[in-house]
This record gives structure tokens, C-alpha cells and sequence, in this order.
């Protein structure tokens, strides 16, 4: 029993983090790379933020977008879900 949920627990980030690669890839790599390393939009590995930096802020960039910038609101598109998982992936 002690086994097996320990291995549970090891599981959990990489069942998370293959999903929030696949809704990274679909909807966000197109401007910010592949790996999060920037292109059309910033890069968001680098550890630097100019929109903020805490997780309610970057919450709300990815829902509602910087229209000035060209990033897109996200908030009929994605999950409140969705959004907290990729601020923990990014
Ligand atoms: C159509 C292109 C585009 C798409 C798609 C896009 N973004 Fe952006 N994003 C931008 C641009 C442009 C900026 C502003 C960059 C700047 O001002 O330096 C930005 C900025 C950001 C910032 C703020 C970075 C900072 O330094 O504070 C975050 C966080 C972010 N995007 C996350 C995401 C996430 C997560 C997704 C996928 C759900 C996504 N973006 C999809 C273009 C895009």
C-alpha cells in the first residue's frame, strides 16, 4: 500500500505535465516557442515578466490577453483549469 501510493504521487507531475504540453503546443507555442523561449511573443522561461509576475497576474494575461501586443484572450478557450496548469508548466 505505501508502495503504491508513493508511486501514485510520483506519477502525478508527469500525467500533468504531458497534458499541459499538449494544450501549451496547441494554443500557445505558435508565438511563444516550442519551449516557452519567445518568438512573436516574449519568452516565458526566461524569468523575467514585464506583465507580472505572481500567479493571479499571469492568470490574468492568459485570460484575457494583451490586445495591444497581439496575445489573445484566453478565457473561452481554455479552462480555469487549464489556465492554473500551465502557470505551474510555465
Ligand atoms: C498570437 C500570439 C500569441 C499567442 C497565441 C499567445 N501569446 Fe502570450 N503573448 C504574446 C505577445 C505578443 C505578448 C507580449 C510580449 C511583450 O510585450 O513582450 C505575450 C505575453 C504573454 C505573457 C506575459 C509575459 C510577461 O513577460 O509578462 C504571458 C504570461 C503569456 N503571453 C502567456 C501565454 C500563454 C500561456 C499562451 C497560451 C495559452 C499564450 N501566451 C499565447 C503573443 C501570444
Amino acid at each position: 500500500m505505501k508502495v503504491r501510493s508513493s508511486l501514485l504521487l510520483f506519477l502525478i507531475p508527469f500525467t500533468v505535465d504531458a497534458r499541459m504540453d499538449r494544450v501549451y503546443e496547441q494554443h500557445c507555442a505558435v508565438c511563444h516557442g516550442k519551449q516557452g523561449e519567445g518568438g512573436l511573443g516574449g519568452s516565458l522561461v526566461d524569468g523575467t515578466w514585464k506583465y507580472g509576475e505572481s500567479d493571479e497576474e499571469v492568470a490574468k494575461i492568459i485570460r484575457e490577453g494583451i490586445p495591444d501586443m497581439g496575445m489573445q484572450a484566453f478565457e473561452n478557450t481554455l479552462t480555469e483549469k487549464e489556465i492554473r496548469g500551465l502557470i505551474v508548466y510555465t
